[in-house]
């Protein structure tokens, strides 16, 4: 059996961490921000060509502004630092997800990046930010109308924000809750789903693996036999 092409990411965990080992949820979001570095790595060193990670929810501005903040502070840091080093390494940033609620600034260096990395093939990171299955499929019919096109499985695939991405293979979910939290309802419905009991700041490359092993065990029918 054959290692997942595209692996798709809920990093939750991050708050509880932080209460339990620094007595502050923003201190998890901190460390949980390393962790995605070394995951990125890992994939590439893994040989995957697609990795979807879910960073920021539709649901998640109900939260206290200042976590909401420093959310916001942490992405516009990691976009200053470590995007040289991510298009250095071959990989190419594609975000989904709505970002006309997000301040003008990183609008503007989420764009910057996405084209800085442009011409990169080793590795697709997909970044969901103030993403929302139900918010994405409704845009996509919305789409579909002005366009006049035939409403089929082709054109709704085409409609979405993850337009010419092939579905996940692979779902993980770190923070032992079992849900999806409305991400990418349409495209994993096939995918393999593995929820991890450990909170994302505590998930290493060797947890990584090991679903990544398990995964490669897995007959996949498809709805065959
Ligand atoms: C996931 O961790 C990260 C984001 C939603 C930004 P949480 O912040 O949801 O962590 P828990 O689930 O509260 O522990
Ligand atoms: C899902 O986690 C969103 C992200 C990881 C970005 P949440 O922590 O927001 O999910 P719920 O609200 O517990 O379902
Ligand atoms: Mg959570």
């Amino acid at each position: 059996m054959s290692s997942p092409k595209h692996v798709a990411i809920i990093m939750d965990g991050n708050g509880r961490w932080g209460l339990k080992n620094k007595k502050s949820r923003n201190l998890g979001h901190k460390t949980g921000l390393k962790k995605v570095e070394k995951i990125i790595k890992s994939s590439i060193k893994n040989n995957i060509k697609y990795l979807t990670l879910y960073a920021f929810s539709t649901e998640n501005w109900k939260r206290p502004k200042l976590e909401i903040q420093f959310l916001l502070n942490l992405l516009e840091s990691f976009l200053k630092e470590k995007i040289e080093k991510l298009v250095k390494n071959g990989v190419k940033l594609k975000i989904i997800g709505d970002l006309k609620k997000f301040p003008k600034k990183i609008q503007s260096s989420l764009k910057s990046a996405q084209k800085k990395s442009d011409k990169n093939k080793k590795l697709l990171l997909i970044l969901a930010l103030n993403y929302g299955s139900k918010n994405e499929l409704v845009n996509a019919i919305r789409k579909i109308k002005e366009k006049k096109m035939k409403i089929n499985k082709s054109s709704v695939t085409k409609s979405l924000y993850t337009k010419g991405i092939p579905n996940p293979d692979l779902l993980i979910r770190t923070g032992n809750t079992n849900r999806l939290s409305n991400f990418l309802l349409w495209q994993l419905s096939y995918s393999e789903i593995f929820f991890v009991k450990k909170m994302w700041p505590d998930f290493n490359e060797r947890d990584y693996k090991n679903v990544l092993d398990k995964f490669k065990k897995i007959k996949r029918n498809f709805g065959n036999i």
